[in-house]
């Protein structure tokens, strides 16, 4: 017999494009179950600190559109000790928030597990983050509309280039993950692709310009901002000494890639996400991200979700892709 009757939802970490349509299916869901919602404010750190507002039909109106999130984000200290979530717990059980949805990436259901395991409080994740590096799902919230704006911003930038024959490094967000960069780059036809997962990028870039075509108005190179040889100005110093006769820039996208309104290919995505995350719930999932794999709703457990393997794309495979596409 469940005894769920009030959900808490918070949105933690980095904010992604498709929270609010998250945030929205989450709080409709529950309603359409007769359950109450409460929203909890800027994440773990509104836990701690007793944050809550109630959740109606309206409250999420006209969101789903909307980037960024209307709970507010946060990366928090507090809840990262063991006081910390002891007034966490003590501040659920005194408003009556019998389980929560938290919507995050990798610290948020690392910070989720710790929690559930110590207070056995019903918790269910859902993958929102730009960085597409979750296990058990085959994108997370947030990744597409990330990957179309880098893709608008790079195409920006072969307009400037090819007019002036220029090299561009192109920096993306990614600090552990080079999926950003990946897909961003096959999309706006980089000639080369640097990220963290890869251990040869550099050499391989040098060999490429040294024995490549030669006739090429413009090159862009596109960069995890966590490549092992260093972010993209490491990567242009190196390039200058290496190429004294190219034209080298170097460019950050930065957090343009966090904002904007999310693409339908997220909004769907958070919208079935959030309405299962509280099925799951009633029907006594915990301790797991939902997500979507192969098209099918799929619970996976936090411990599983946050170690990023079993991502497809950074295989050598897709790295040889770039490589075949920019002759
Ligand atoms: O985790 C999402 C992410 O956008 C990473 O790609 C990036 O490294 C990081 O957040 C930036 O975080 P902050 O906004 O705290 O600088």
């Amino acid at each position: 017999m469940n005894k769920i009757k009030n959900i808490g939802v918070l949105t933690s970490g980095g904010d992604a494009p498709g929270m609010n349509a998250a945030i929205r299916a989450v709080v409709r869901a529950g309603i359409y179950y007769n359950l109450k919602v409460t929203g909890v404010i800027r994440g773990y750190d509104g836990l701690v600190n007793g944050n809550f507002m109630d959740m109606d039909r309206k409250s999420v109106a006209n969101i789903i559109q909307r980037g960024g999130t209307i709970l507010k984000t946060a990366r928090s200290d507090s809840f990262r000790t063991v006081e910390g979530r002891q007034q966490a717990y003590d501040n659920l059980k005194a408003n009556g928030i019998d389980a929560l949805v938290v919507i995050g990436g990798d610290g948020t259901f690392t910070g989720a597990d710790i929690f559930m395991q110590e207070f056995d409080f019903p918790i269910i994740g859902l993958p929102g983050t730009i960085d597409n590096d979750l296990a058990g799902t085959d994108f997370t919230i947030g990744y597409d509309t990330a990957i179309n704006t880098v893709i608008n911003a790079v195409d920006k930038i072969r307009d400037t280039a090819e007019s002036h024959n220029r090299l561009f490094v192109v920096e993306v967000m990614g600090r552990d993950s080079g999926l950003i960069a990946l897909r961003s780059g096959i999309g706006a036809g980089a000639e080369a692709i640097l990220i963290p997962e890869s251990q040869t990028g550099m050499e391989d870039l040098i060999t490429r310009l040294e024995h490549g075509r030669k006739d090429k108005a413009s090159k862009i190179v596109i960069v995890a901002e966590g490549d092992i040889v260093g972010g993209g100005f490491d990567i242009c110093e190196v390039l200058k000494e290496k190429f004294p006769t190219y034209d080298i820039r170097f460019s950050v996208l930065g957090h343009i890639q966090r904002g904007g309104s999310p693409t339908c290919m997220d909004r769907v995505l958070a919208s079935r996400l959030g309405v299962s995350a509280v099925e799951g719930l009633v029907n006594g999932h915990s301790g797991e991200m939902v997500g979507q794999l192969n098209r099918q709703v799929v619970f996976t457990p936090f411990s599983h979700a946050i170690k990023h393997i079993d991502v497809e794309e950074v295989t050598p495979a897709w790295l040889e892709l770039v490589e075949i596409l920019s002759l």
